[in-house]
């Protein structure tokens, strides 16, 4: 089955400034990009718009969160039903730095997830284990939790608009990427538990993307992996990734 290469630019709380923010529009805007690889960018929540405003047409923006009510009294949160009005298709949801940083549990996540789709957004969701938990062997135990809570709440056809970003919480930052044979082994291992927990049709379809120290420089070969089916790059998105799409990592 061949499943479109993805590529995705979290920009985290970066740029700092809408000037860098214009510079990297226009950057990615003249960049030659692989048709037949799938890129999506998510800036800072306060540039969503004026980004999609501004993009070409074939790169899809994402927001970097969202909560999983449509309104009400929730402070500083931002709901799906807003990404849809603002015609942004795409969130990431359960981020590393969204579990530790802000203690989102993987029910949460589930929740998000299921609101985000009720919405019909598409979702980047993201798992991954810590070094304490990889160097304990919990590697595959820990994202089939992170996903279960995802599978308990999902149906079948959901799956379609779920993109898995396998992103190893000690490779994040880190300039420590992945090796081949640890992403091809954690990715294999998602794919399994997908089509044990869902099917095999949804294991066979659903993109697994790596995400951890991703660059120009190393994303050559882990795109040749067989069940790695693209990237979701962080600090390399605000200057590589660019490179990432048009060095045709797919
Ligand atoms: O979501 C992608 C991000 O967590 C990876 O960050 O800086 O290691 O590419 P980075």
């Amino acid at each position: 089955m061949a499943r479109q290469f993805f590529v995705g630019g979290n920009f985290k709380m970066n740029p700092a400034s809408r000037k860098d923010k214009v510079a990297l529009v226009k950057l990615l805007n003249e960049a030659e990009l692989d048709p037949n690889t799938e890129v999506v960018i998510s800036p800072p929540a306060l540039y969503l718009i004026p980004v999609k405003g501004s993009i070409r047409k074939d790169i899809k923006v994402a927001a970097q969160n969202c909560y999983f009510k449509d309104s009400g009294a929730f402070t500083g949160e931002i709901s799906p039903a807003q990404l849809v009005d603002s015609e942004i298709p795409y969130v990431i949801l359960g981020h590393s730095e969204r579990r530790t940083l802000f203690h989102e549990s993987s029910e949460v996540v589930a929740q998000k997830t299921r609101a985000a789709l009720d919405k019909g957004l598409n979702i980047i969701l993201c798992i991954g284990e810590t070094l304490n938990e990889r160097e304990a062997g919990e590697t595959a135990k820990v994202c089939e939790e992170q996903l279960k809570a995802v599978v308990d709440v999902l149906k079948e056809s959901d799956w379609s608009k779920i993109v898995v970003a396998y992103e190893p919480v000690w490779a994040i930052g880190t300039g420590k990427v992945a090796t081949p044979q640890q992403a091809q082994e954690a990715h294999k291992d998602i794919r399994s538990y997908l089509s044990k927990a869902v099917s095999s049709g949804v294991a066979e379809s659903t993109r697994i993307i790596y995400g951890g120290s991703v660059n120009a420089g190393n994303c050559k070969e882990l795109s040749t992996l067989p069940d790695v089916d693209g990237f979701l790059v962080g600090d390399g998105s605000n200057h590589d990734l660019r490179d990432l799409v048009v060095v045709g990592c797919s």
